[in-house]
Order: structure tokens, then C-alpha cells, then sequence
């Protein structure tokens, strides 16, 4: 399973370099303005900077809302490293985009997924990652896990390449269990993937090994 961290903030997609299991970063506008990036210049910048810091995908999202913004935008973005992955809205316009990328192969994300009949569409329509949103249909009590589940086995059914990328992904059970349904990817806050590493009876068992050692010497 590939670990996307998801955001903009550099100190945090460092940190999460540095432990040595970063797969990718996923950015929206949303995480851009969070960290007070604005402006296509900036924006562009910033997208650089993330590509220099990590080894895998770095999605960046278009504005752009009709086919052929959505190309122009997409193209610009694809041209900035070889990490970038176009970033699709499920929509008409952006499905229309991503069989466009697809048959260019520009690689692409299709993003804000809902349903199991979105991510029929966008694996149609050749894109690399589809991201179903996990926490924001927990948010509405609707089980996001079994969304991921439902696009796995349609995918697996007919060996479709595009890979499932659960994003939205707010805690360590969304991961755990994505793993388990066997989400190709997740991308969460780096609380989330740090939360990972915890556990009471390490932290007790460490301090019991330290405190034994001292003992002998
Ligand atoms: C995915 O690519 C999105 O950036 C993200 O996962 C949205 O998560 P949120 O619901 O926590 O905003």
C-alpha cells in the first residue's frame, strides 16, 4: 500500500520524507490556501518545491472547470516535473479531460468520488488514481470503507489498472482498514500516519529494556 501525505505544508511533508515511507503527496486548493499560497505564480512554486522534496506523486489539482481549461491547466501542470499527476474533478468535463491525459500518458487523479459509479467512469476513462473520499461520507453517516470496498471489486472484476486511492482520510483505523480492503493507496495528515507507530505497550516495554540495561552496567 503507497502512503500519500495530504497536504501543502512543507515542514510536515519533510517530516513525513523523512521517516522514509512517503509514496506521494496529494495537494487541493483548499490545502494550498491553507498554507497561504496564492496566485498561479506561487502556486506553481510551491508545486515545485513539493517535487524536489519527495521521490513519488505529487497531484496538483486544475481550476478549471470546462474541457478545454481543464487541458490547458492540466498540460502546464504535467510540464513542471515528471512527479506531477493532473488532478481531475468527477465531473462531465473532467472525465472528458482525463480520457484526453490518458491517451497523451499524462498521468491524472480523479478527485472528489463519491460512488461506485464515479470510479467505473474515471478507471474508463484510463485515469492513474481515482480518490474516493472516505471522511467526508463518514462526516454525512454514509460508510465511506464500504465505498472502498465496492470499487475494489468492480475494479478487480475487470482488471481495471486505475488505482484506488483512498483519500479524506482522517485517523490510523481508516488506514488500517483501507489496507485490509486493500486500497492501492491512502493519502491522510501526517497525524494519522505517525498515529501509526504507537502503541502503550512499546512505549512500557521500551522503558523496561532501558531500565534493565542500566541494571547490568
Ligand atoms: C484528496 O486528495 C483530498 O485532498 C483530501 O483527501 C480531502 O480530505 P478532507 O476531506 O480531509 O478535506
Amino acid at each position: 500500500m503507497k502512503f500519500f501525505i495530504d497536504t501543502a505544508n512543507l515542514a510536515q511533508i519533510k517530516e513525513a520524507q523523512a521517516l522514509g515511507i512517503l509514496d506521494g503527496v496529494t495537494t487541493n486548493p483548499s490545502l494550498m490556501a491553507k498554507e497561504g499560497i496564492t496566485g498561479e505564480a506561487n502556486i506553481i512554486n510551491h508545486y515545485k518545491a513539493i517535487c524536489e522534496l519527495v521521490d513519488g506523486d505529487v497531484s496538483a489539482e486544475v481550476i478549471a472547470t470546462d474541457f478545454d481549461g481543464m487541458v490547458k491547466e492540466g498540460e502546464v501542470l504535467a510540464a513542471l516535473h515528471p512527479q506531477i499527476v493532473v488532478k481531475l474533478p468527477m465531473i462531465k468535463d473532467g472525465i472528458k479531460a482525463c480520457k484526453y491525459f490518458s491517451s497523451k500518458g499524462i498521468r491524472t487523479n480523479v478527485t472528489l468520488v463519491f460512488s461506485a459509479g464515479q470510479a467505473l467512469l474515471a478507471a474508463k476513462a484510463g485515469a492513474t488514481y481515482v480518490s474516493p473520499f472516505i471522511g467526508r461520507l463518514d462526516d454525512i453517516s454514509t460508510d465511506g470503507l464500504n465505498l472502498i470496498a465496492e470499487i475494489r471489486t468492480i475494479y478487480d472484476n475487470y482488471g481495471f489498472e486505475t488505482e484506488i486511492l483512498a483519500a479524506s482520510v482522517r485517523h490510523t483505523m481508516h488506514i488500517i482498514d483501507c489496507a485490509k480492503i486493500g486500497a492501492d493507496v491512502m493519502t491522510g495528515p501526517l497525524s494519522a500516519i505517525e498515529g501509526l507507530l504507537k502503541h502503550p505497550l512499546t512505549d512500557i516495554g521500551l522503558a523496561q529494556f532501558l531500565k534493565d540495561y542500566q541494571k547490568g552496567n
